[in-house]
């Protein structure tokens, strides 16, 4: 099985996120920046994982935004998403972006994986990557909680693992 962690990330953040999800991984998975790869490539992959920053008014981190998604192929495809933000300074629009990048792959008929993850110990205003009460994937603060980054990154592949998102 084939697995891509798909990141969007201007500053770094969501770049180093990815590659902590990928060094918690069992199982080997390609790092991929959204900004230097094409559609073709991640629609190789059985599995994605995809993630980005948010930036501006609660909109997609640049990459990502210049990407046509329309080019991605995820119907039936296996997918988690995690997002980047700021709290904060932006707790009216935390996380959007993983909000949208859910919003993008349910319409594509992914099957989410990783999602229903809690908001408990975060604190923020608004964001719409929370469906039903949870983040529709894993929610990281930089800025001000990356002494929790570590410890939410392992359960929540842990939690992948437990799901059938590898079988
Ligand atoms: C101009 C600007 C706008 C931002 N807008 C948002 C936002 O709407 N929501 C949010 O949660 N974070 C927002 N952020 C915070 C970034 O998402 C955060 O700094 C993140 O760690 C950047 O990750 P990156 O370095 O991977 O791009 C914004 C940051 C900047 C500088």
């Amino acid at each position: 099985m084939k697995i891509a962690i798909v990141y969007g990330s201007t500053g770094g953040n969501a770049e180093d996120v990815a590659k902590k999800i990928q060094s918690n991984l069992k199982v080997d998975a390609e790092l991929l920046d959204i900004g230097s790869t094409d559609a073709d490539t991640i629609n190789s992959f059985d599995a994605l994982i995809l993630g980005s920053s948010t930036w501006y008014d609660g909109e997609l981190q640049d990459d990502w935004d210049a990407f046509d998604m329309d080019s991605l192929e995820l119907k039936g495809k296996k997918v988690a998403l995690f997002g980047v933000g700021d709290q904060q300074e932006y707790g009216d629009e935390f996380c959007n972006a993983l909000g949208i990048l859910y919003e993008v792959c349910v319409q594509k008929g992914a099957q989410i994986y990783g999602d229903k993850w809690s908001t408990e110990g975060y604190d923020f205003e608004a964001s719409n990557a929370v469906v039903d009460g949870a983040f529709v994937g894993l929610a990281i603060d930089q800025e001000n909680e990356e002494d929790l980054t570590d410890e939410r990154v392992e359960k929540w592949v842990k939690n992948l693992e437990e799901s059938s998102f590898f079988s």
